[in-house]
């Protein structure tokens, strides 16, 4: 007799989908498509020479070392290094505030796993990063949805959400996936101080700041709380938890990620990573450390920089040319995504299939709210990455997609009979 798997699943899994991004990237993977959906980083500047003589040297000069079991905090050097390297940014930290994880995504698991009980309200933007909502569904998460616009989290809006006592606020300052938005200066100030007049701490995941092309840097949420609000002591205390990761500006196949925090904060995030996988992997994480080591992570960013850069061009400026004037669009200043805003009555649900049939692809924008966020709004919006393809295939792929677009505003808004 064959067992009922499914009848023995447990009760959080019931609030688990299987991601819409995942589904789509496996109809998306067809050679004719022009892939615009995935959050993939552009393989052709993956530093693969670098990968090759960093490989060699781990397994020479410490082969013993990087294929044992390791520390659950993660590989020393790597948590130097990366407390050196965020220091620029302003971030204080020393040793015992890193923990390395295996990508941004498990450090989100973790902060579910370390803060979520079911029924608790996750403060959330919306759009916001799917797989944050996904990580933090299996808790039981419930939410609260706040606006952004082009200068990111309405922070004019959030003091109601605030008052009706969230666990904590999920935020995305710098090029939000999937909105390409930047919180602006003044409301990065306004937000922390909120959440410290409401003592509502925050989860700032920043996987994308080092990729700015043009503008200022804005000081991180944590800067601006533990040097503001509570003096110099940026080592043990703090309202802000921040993460972030390797994936896109080395490589995401090393998933390499990390989590910056008080040390209390992270003693506890240590017992919960044993429980998921002991540590991360000591052998991606010598090989992260050699190659990212002796400034050339800096280097190399500068590269991606560059690309990124010139493929967002070329995506606005096909933008321009295909898409009817009623559709509008962010310029993000950095990362890896535009947000599409269609006019009312369009369905980028509707639209996706008709893209497809015209082989080209992107994420309906309805992925990226929380179940209570708006359902209306999130049906007008698409999320288009810019870094995966290349400058001639995001012409002709925004070309395909102009005229998937048009024949659906043609539909809504027919000619008058009569009329050539
Ligand atoms: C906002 C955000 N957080 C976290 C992640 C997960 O990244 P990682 O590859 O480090 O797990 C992503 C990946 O796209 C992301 O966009």
């Amino acid at each position: 007799m064959s067992t009922a798997w499914t009848s023995r699943y447990a009760q959080r899994t019931k609030h688990v989908k299987s991601s819409a991004i995942r589904e789509l990237l496996k109809i998306t993977q067809r050679p004719e498509v022009i892939s615009f959906a995935g959050g993939l980083p552009a393989s052709e500047v993956f530093p693969n020479d670098r990968f090759r003589e960093a490989c060699s040297k781990v397994l020479e000069r410490e082969p013993n070392r990087a294929l044992q079991y390791g520390a659950s905090e993660g590989y020393e050097p790597l948590r130097e290094m990366i407390a050196r390297h965020i220091a620029r940014y302003g971030i204080k930290a020393r040793v015992e505030n890193v923990l390395i994880t295996s990508g941004s995504q498990q450090a989100l698991d973790l902060i579910g796993k370390l803060l979520i009980n079911a029924g608790d309200r996750v403060l959330v933007e919306a759009p916001t990063y799917l797989g944050a909502l996904q990580a933090f569904n299996v808790y039981g998460a419930e939410y609260i949805s706040v606006k952004s616009d082009d200068d990111g989290l309405r922070t004019d809006r959030l003091e109601p959400s605030l008052r009706s006592g969230p666990k904590f606020m999920y935020v995305l300052p710098n090029f939000q996936n999937p909105g390409g938005t930047t919180l602006s200066e003044g409301r990065r100030h306004e937000l922390v101080l909120l959440a410290e007049k409401y003592g509502i701490p925050v989860i700032e995941d920043d996987p994308y700041g080092q990729l700015r092309f043009e503008g200022e840097h804005l000081p991180p949420l944590v800067v601006l709380d533990r040097e503001n609000l509570r003096g110099d002591d940026g080592y043990s205390i703090g309202n802000v938890i921040y993460l972030s990761t390797f994936s896109k500006t080395l490589a995401p196949g090393l998933r390499l990620g990390w989590i910056v925090a008080p040390p209390d904060v992270i003693a506890k995030l240590v017992q919960l990573k044993q429980g998921a996988d002991l540590h991360t992997s000591t052998f991606a994480q010598a090989i992260g450390y050699e190659v990212a080591r002796d400034g050339f992570l800096d280097e190399h960013v500068k590269l991606i920089r560059r690309v990124y850069r010139e493929r967002r061009d070329v995506m606005l400026e096909a933008l321009e040319q295909n898409f009817p004037p009623e559709v509008t669009w962010t310029r993000p200043q950095g990362g890896l995504f535009l947000w599409v805003s269609l006019p009312e009555g369009m369905d980028a649900q509707r639209l996706f299939e008709t893209a497809l049939k015209e082989n080209v692809a992107f994420v309906p924008g309805d992925s990226f709210y929380a179940p209570n966020g708006n359902a209306e709004e999130a049906r007008r919006h698409l999320r288009l990455n810019f870094s995966a393809a290349k400058p001639d295939q995001i012409r002709e792929g925004i070309r395909r997609l102009g005229i998937a677009v048009k024949r659906q505003w043609d539909e809504l808004h027919p000619l008058p009979v009569g009329r050539p």
